[in-house]
């Protein structure tokens, strides 16, 4: 079998690396959105809670399984599972991850394509009451969007295709304090332009008739946990293929619990970057206007828009540090499945990157199409491609693959866990991360995953027929 020769040759390159995979659209884009869709702070609570009790467990999982398998996600899966004389069969974790990732860079990228577009739209200055007929228009264009999402797509493979050190490290310690400076650049002018009051109000702060106000309770916590294991790039072997390159002197959990801390608080940030300057502008979460998924495209262009020249240049900043978070996402969607190719079949990098790169573009066709072309081509009950790439990977492979690895590690790896790498010297905390793994995140996860499922593919709201029993 081949083994994984390659090891980050310092040990901050795992911190940033993975540190600028999770902090991505997922932190900018989805966050602010999700959480104006869903209550804010009680949307904002469970988030937090479920980064703590499953994110971060699960997190290590995936991280563990890296660093002692050594390979890329499918190989790392499988010589640990004979290791522990289990089937070979639990390779499909890895197959699911990196089937999930290649998914994911084909939506992602397309997202990141508006992004680029927007820099240099809001650059130009966009005119008052005029927001929403450009965001219809630019989904409207399948070239222009197929030109933006191709060169975001080569970026990120020109990157990938320099190997781990020359390419990832290094880009992501030119990328990563950028990110900082900008979205503290962002904060920073929400604070002084709009109500920040108000933005840490609705961030933080909760009733209990939220919860009737936003609908069922388990719609928000479905998207809450989704939210948080998207966010941290779990389950799709992006952090095994990060770990398997973790110096041996480094330590998982204190590894992993920079990242996470770092993560959460960028999405805290986005919030307070982007909440205070909404409702400064009066606009109203609850409302449609304020544009659910359109959030950074609808209402953030016409909320620059209103400041005039100085939205002229607040805009493009905003557009740039999504860029940034998406790109630093991208190069670590693309490596779990350049790392398989080159180990598995024996490939170059160069070559590996070439075929992902086919891949990429060819998935990205499809879900620029959804915008488009296929508008209306429903898939199942998803309304067209694009949202049914984005809910397969997403909402169904994500914590399929999430259950796998903690049932994988807690289940069949106990003998294999160790406290030296995990770096974990008391045994009341080793229980306790075994004893989620097993019994905690499988259970959770499964029951919101067929709940979610259920509801979304089928219409069948089970949870609410259950509650009706009584
Ligand atoms: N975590 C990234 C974000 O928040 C997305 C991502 C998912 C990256 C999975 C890598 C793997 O945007």
């Amino acid at each position: 079998m081949a083994t994984q020769s390659s090891q980050w040759n310092n040990n901050t390159a795992f911190l940033l690396a993975a540190t600028g995979s999770a902090v991505g659209l997922g932190n900018i884009w989805g966050f602010p959105y999700k959480a104006a869709e869903n209550g804010g702070g009680l949307f904002v609570l469970l988030y937090i809670f479920f980064v703590i009790t499953l994110g971060f467990p699960v997190f290590m999982a995936e991280v563990f399984i890296g660093k002692k398998g050594k390979s890329n996600p499918v190989s790392s899966v499988e010589s640990l599972a004979a290791k522990s004389n289990s089937s070979k069969k639990w390779g499909i974790v890895g197959y699911a991850g990196i089937l999930a990732s290649l998914i994911i860079a084909g939506y992602y990228a397309v997202i990141a394509g508006f992004v680029i577009d927007y820099g240099f739209i809001s650059a130009q200055g966009v005119a008052e009451g005029t927001a929403k007929d450009i965001w219809a228009n630019q989904q409207s264009t399948f070239f222009d969007m197929t030109f933006w999402t191709v060169l975001f797509i080569v970026g990120s493979c020109y990157v990938v295709a320099n190997g781990i050190d020359a390419g990832i490290d290094k880009a992501m310690r030119f990328l990563l304090p950028m990110l900082f400076i900008l979205v503290l650049a962002m904060v920073g002018y929400g604070a002084y332009q709009g109500d920040f009051n108000a933005g840490i109000n609705y961030l933080f702060s909760w009733k209990a008739d939220d919860i009737e106000t936003t609908g069922q309770a388990a719609a928000i916590v479905q998207a809450a946990i989704g939210q948080a294991f998207f966010s941290l790039s779990i389950g799709m072997g992006t952090l095994m293929a990060f770990g398997s390159y973790m110096p041996s002197s480094q330590k998982v959990s204190k590894a992993s619990g920079v990242v996470v801390t770092a993560d959460t608080g960028v999405a805290l940030l986005a919030g307070l970057a982007i909440f205070p300057l909404a409702f400064g502008l009066g606009l109203d979460p609850k409302e449609d206007a304020f544009g659910g998924s359109a959030l950074v495209f609808e209402t953030m262009p016409e909320a620059f828009a209103q400041l005039g020249v100085i939205g002229q240049v607040v805009g493009p900043l905003f557009f740039f540090l999504l860029a940034v978070a998406a790109f630093s996402s991208m190069i670590s969607i693309l490596e779990p499945s350049v790392a398989f190719l080159t180990q598995k079949f024996s490939m170059s990098r160069m070559k590996a990157t070439g075929v992902i790169l086919l891949v990429c573009i060819s998935l990205s066709l499809v879900s620029i199409a959804g915008h488009n072309v296929w508008k209306d081509v429903s898939v199942g009950a998803l309304d067209n491609p694009f949202e049914f790439m984005k809910y397969f990977a997403d909402d169904f492979l994500l914590l399929l693959v999430g259950t796998g690895m903690s049932v994988f590690v807690g289940w069949r790896l106990q003998k294999v866990i160790d406290a030296d790498t995990m770096g974990i010297s008391s045994t009341t905390m080793m229980n306790l991360w075994v004893f989620i793994l097993k019994w905690v995140s499988p259970i959770f996860l499964m029951t919101i995953w067929t709940l979610g499922n259920l509801q979304v593919l089928f219409e069948y709201d089970l949870l609410d027929k259950i509650i009706n029993l009584f």
